[in-house]
């Protein structure tokens, strides 16, 4: 009698658990898919304002090498943490380099990591900074964006010499640079991962600027 309830009970428990279990499984497959649907584009959105920046900070005419489909990967504390790969592009003109151009990634903004691209004439001295992804609050710490303020414009033409080192940090610190009203941290972190990023061309210069190693 009592094996009898069991098997009328678990007819319908069994059969609501299939049905339970499916739709989980069909609830996680989309949920994962859409995830890496997004994911997709997030990276396809990003190699794309890559490349376009890369042709407004290094115009074709400096250039005679296609440096946008010849980049390297170099891992090195300067440029980001816990050894993370970052991606190096170097722009040649009749076999001499004209700039190299890193990818480097900050871990101290307000929300997290901010990724840049800094490109570095031979000679040193910046051809220009940009921002390419970074979690900083709308309205305090975005104005590092190219399109929202004129902020990471003023790094153009700087080196290690000039400003000298005291001058690489934000007002605030005794330095140079702008904060923005109510958002230091951001542009501090800009800051840093910039000078930081023009130390690791003085110290790996030679290796860099050899032609053989286009
Ligand atoms: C909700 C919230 C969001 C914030 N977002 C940022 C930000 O994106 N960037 C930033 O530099 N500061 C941001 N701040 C302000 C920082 O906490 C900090 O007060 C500011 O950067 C000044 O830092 P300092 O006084 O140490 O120079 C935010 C504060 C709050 C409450």
């Amino acid at each position: 009698m009592g094996k009898n309830n069991m098997s009328i009970l678990s007819k319908p428990v069994l059969r609501a658990a299939s049905i339970l279990g499916l739709f989980s499984f069909i609830g996680i497959g989309l949920v994962s898919l859409t995830h890496s649907v997004t994911e997709d584009r997030i990276i396809e959105n990003e190699r794309q304002f890559i490349t376009k920046t890369l042709r407004e900070i290094v115009p074709n005419n400096l250039h005679d090498n296609d440096f946008l489909n010849s980049s390297v990967q170099v891992s090195d504390p300067l440029l980001a943490p816990d050894n993370r790969p970052v991606t190096l592009y170097k722009a040649f003109k009749n076999n001499e380099l004209i700039a190299i151009i890193a990818s480097p990634l900050s871990a101290d903004g307000y929300n997290g990591s901010i990724k840049l691209l800094v490109a570095i004439k031979k000679d040193g001295s910046l051809l220009g900074v940009r921002v390419v992804s970074h979690h900083e609050t709308p309205g305090l710490g975005d104005g590092i964006e190219s399109h929202k303020s004129d902020w990471i414009y003023s790094f153009n033409g700087l080196s290690l010499q000039q400003p000298p080192l005291s001058g690489w940090a934000v007002k605030r610190d005794g330095g140079q640079f702008d904060q923005f009203t109510g958002a230091t941290i951001t542009p501090r972190a800009i800051v840093k991962a910039v000078l930081n990023t023009l130390k690791y061309y003085q110290a790996n210069r030679a290796l860099l600027t050899d032609a053989n190693n286009e």
